[in-house]
């Protein structure tokens, strides 16, 4: 079953965005589902087999071990896609959050490229006991090589040159590129990214499950939560398939009513990160040919008090999907007594996450009151398995959305040609 539900009655809005006639998306819609039910069966296309194995993750395991064994900070390198989906895994389980470091080492993520930042982490690092995990599906991204070859020269300055193959483990694509070749020279050992899944739908691999097991996330499960997203393809009805339902609805609003910009919601700080790996994977899947919507990440409910009064205020062109876990009853409780005595009475006795559920209905009804299309996705647990169910859900709609549209999901030619100038423009001496 899949564990979230997913309400869409008020996704098309009033104002400028009423009256859209969806049959014919629907009816498109079916197609597609046909289309990838097909593309399950036969394997054409890897991202919806690759929660059917387990093979991949048993052979990381003694990876994963040894990039534990006596480790004291865990650093992981990679960007983009490569690196998001396992800051969201570090998130479900609280780290990257304050106060909420975890059992294991201390978790670094280096997805930014700034050599301020990477000075003083090389400055506070004991190297003799600092791990390195660097990812990179093509082996030759700039930022990440810079940053890998960075800290090889650091340890071997540091006098730990001959126990390099200890410190770092690769994950990169088979074949010749820099980042095996990088590995062979160390003698590191290299986990294998697979070929036909492109980074920012990568995180179901072990580019997000290797760093899961590392944090002592289950990757069985997120699979799992997975699969249950994935059987609901089989239904070859929009209607019965959230992410199917979603994807034509958004894809209506774009290429019918223009709809430009769409906001991702979440009312949690365990779900702030997924938001960004969202970002990225809405943002270069659906963004070409002079298409697409610029996605907007935001948490709550701490943007109430900082983009509600536009989005309530402001025009009428964006979208709005709420993520809900639960909230009630979270937390600390506050100082009823005081409380009152202070002319707070509203806020005492009650636990943080009290006001945060409050908050998590008011917003998305003050939305709908004025006629804004909103989207709410409930999440009765969240955990491994409902993480895992909505990185799958996310990358389906996204790539049911590019289809109805008319563009390549899979490809980033813009990114590709950014990369490419940068390395002429470093060669060159200029910046
Ligand atoms: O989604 C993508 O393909 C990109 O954003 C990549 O994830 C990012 O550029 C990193 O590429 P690589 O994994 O090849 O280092």
């Amino acid at each position: 079953m899949i564990p979230y539900t997913q309400d869409v009655s008020q996704s098309l809005g009033r104002g400028a965005f009423a009256g859209l006639d969806l049959a014919p998306w629907k009816a498109q819609a079916k197609a597609i589902l046909a289309d990838l039910s097909r593309e399950r069966r036969t394997g054409a296309l890897e991202l919806l087999t690759i929660c059917d194995r387990a093979d991949d993750l048993a052979a990381a395991k003694p990876l994963a071990e040894a990039l534990l064994k006596d480790t004291s900070d865990l650093v992981l390198l990679g960007t983009g896609g490569s690196s998001l989906g396992a800051q969201a895994i570090a998130q479900l389980t609280g780290r990257l959050t304050p106060f909420s470091r975890g059992a294991g080492p201390q978790l670094h993520f280096f997805d930014n490229l700034d050599g301020e930042t990477y000075s003083r982490a090389f400055a506070a690092f004991d190297w003799r006991t600092t791990r390195f995990l660097v990812v990179s599906k093509s082996g030759t991204t700039g930022e990440t090589m810079m940053q890998a070859l960075a800290a090889i020269k650091a340890l071997e300055d540091a006098g730990g040159g001959k126990y390099a193959k200890h410190h770092f483990t690769f994950l990169t694509e088979p074949g010749g590129n820099a980042m095996r070749k990088l590995a062979g020279e160390l003698g590191a050992p290299v986990a294998d990214h697979p070929l036909g899944i492109g980074g920012r739908y990568s995180v179901l691999s072990l580019v997000g499950l290797l760093p899961a097991m590392l944090m002592g996330v289950d990757p069985a499960l997120m699979r799992a939560g997975a699969r249950d997203v994935l059987a609901a393809i089989e239904t070859g009805d929009p209607d019965q398939c959230p992410p199917a339902l979603g994807a034509l609805q958004l894809a209506a609003l774009m290429e019918a009513k223009g709809l430009r910009q769409i906001v991702l919601w979440a009312y949690a700080d365990r779900l702030e990160r997924f938001v960004m790996w969202w970002r990225q994977l809405w943002g270069e899947s659906v963004g070409k040919d002079g298409k697409g919507s610029t996605p907007i990440p935001a948490v709550g409910p701490v943007d109430q008090h900082s983009q509600l009064q536009l989005y309530l205020g402001g025009p009428d062109d964006k979208h709005y999907t709420f993520l809900l876990p639960p909230r009630k009853g979270q937390g600390p409780v506050t100082h009823a007594a005081l409380a009152e005595k202070i002319g707070m009475a509203s806020v005492g006795g009650y636990a943080i996450g009290d006001l945060v559920a409050a908050q998590a209905l008011a917003t998305p009804e003050t939305l709908i009151a004025h006629g804004r299309p909103v989207r709410r996705m409930t999440l009765p647990v969240y955990d491994a398995r409902a993480l895992g169910a909505l990185f799958m859900h996310f990358m389906l709609e996204t790539i049911i959305a590019a289809r109805l549209m008319g563009v390549d999901p899979f490809d980033q030619p813009a990114v590709e040609e950014g990369k490419v100038l940068a390395r002429t423009y470093l060669a060159d001496g200029k910046g």
